[in-house]
């Protein structure tokens, strides 16, 4: 039984459209990734790895070994990429549970290929290649160094190369266009010395714009859930937002002129006004910088957050908007009547991104999901 009323609903027909949208993009020759590390970008990534593979979708991709079990623990085939960094504690799971790493330094290099060799296997790994990021990855110098290694490394198997884009979502792709050069050229030296089923660089936002003549998969985080990586990418693409967040009227309050709200008083009200309660707060993840500054839609009207976000509630002023009930459904993200918040608005109030605001949805938020 559900007694709040605070919930998010993931809509997986959109997921499955964003799919095909990048799959339009990319051509049938190439596949594509879905990221679903973070709970899948906190829509819950089992239910959405289940709907992207229905779309085709031929690889997971996760940032740790728990997240990859997690995955296998639900019963998921797929090949799982565990794409960010990992530590020696890990490395009996990737024989284990049929994860691939990636390998970004020759001591880990060593370290998986002594634990296969240990154990008469072999571990197939994605090298990753470091172009501009600065994160993981090998440069050329270490590559050159991991090259004269490769030879005594016979219980790996490099099943593919990658790299990160750190800028695919700008406007200007000279950035983009220098670290694609620096991988293909590494690509091609790599290719010397063991055969290479897996290309990819590319993200969400360079899903729809980098077709660099060698990458055969595609990473698809963000986008895949219907979120912009920015307006001149995602104008193309026809993205449905995946998620609708929403609560409701938990109590209804008339209040005088210079009557304060919340903690610390942070609000007086302007005249004698109608003050709504809303259980939902920054313990759900909603983001207590929203105080005094976040707007919902209530009867399909913009209605502001009075007074400061409180761990399990806070205040709306719904003085303007006529009929207003008890028990009335609030939209924090999601369509209602004619307005409409996305998470991206809801980001830019906090200048920061649509992927923070959607990550955040706390576990105390129940996902509800519409086939
Ligand atoms: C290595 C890697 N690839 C792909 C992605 C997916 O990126 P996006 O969500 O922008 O598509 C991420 C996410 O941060 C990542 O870290």
């Amino acid at each position: 039984m559900q007694y709040r009323k605070t919930q998010a609903i993931i809509n997986l027909d959109s997921i499955r459209h964003n799919v095909k949208q990048h799959q339009n993009v990319i051509g049938s020759n190439k596949k594509l990734m879905a990221v679903v590390k973070a709970n899948g970008y906190g829509h819950g990534a089992i239910p959405i790895l289940r709907a992207a593979v229905k779309q085709g979708v031929t690889w997971a991709g996760v940032s740790s070994a728990e997240e990859a079990i997690q995955l296998r623990k639900a019963g998921i085939k797929l090949p799982v990429l565990l794409m960010g960094g990992w530590y020696p504690e890990a490395v009996p799971t990737f024989l284990e549970h049929n994860i691939t790493p990636s390998l970004y330094s020759l001591q880990q290099a060593e370290l998986l290929n002594n634990y296969a060799l240990q154990q008469d296997e072999t571990i197939e790994v994605h090298l990753k290649l470091e172009t501009g990021m600065g994160r993981l990855g090998f440069s050329e110098h270490q590559l050159s160094n991991f090259f004269k290694k490769l030879g005594s490394l016979n219980n790996i198997k490099i099943a593919g190369v990658f790299s990160h884009l750190s800028s695919a979502d700008e406007q200007t792709t000279d950035f983009t266009n220098k670290q694609l050069e620096t991988f293909k050229k590494r690509v091609e030296q790599l290719k010397q010395f063991t055969d290479l089923k897996w290309i990819h660089i590319a993200n969400s936002a360079g899903t729809s714009t980098v077709n660099d003549g060698i990458s055969n998969l595609y990473r698809l985080g963000i986008s895949m859930y219907g979120q912009p990586t920015s307006d001149h990418i995602s104008r193309k693409l026809n993205l449905k937002e995946a998620i609708t967040w929403k609560t409701a009227i938990a109590h209804l309050q008339q209040y005088p002129k210079g009557y304060p709200i919340g903690y610390n008083r942070t609000f007086h009200t302007k005249k004698d006004s109608t003050i709504a309660t809303v259980c939902v707060g920054y313990a759900d993840g909603y983001s207590r910088l929203l105080s005094n500054k976040g707007v919902v839609l209530v009867r399909g009207q913009r209605v502001p957050i009075v007074g400061r976000v409180c761990m399990d509630m806070f205040m709306i002023d719904v003085t303007e908007v006529e009929n207003v009930s008890l028990y009335d459904e609030v939209m924090l993200i999601g369509k209602q009547g004619k307005e409409y918040i996305s998470a991206t608005e809801m980001a830019s109030w906090l200048h920061t991104i649509n992927y923070e605001v959607v990550c955040n949805i706390s576990s105390r938020v129940p996902r509800h999901y519409q086939p």
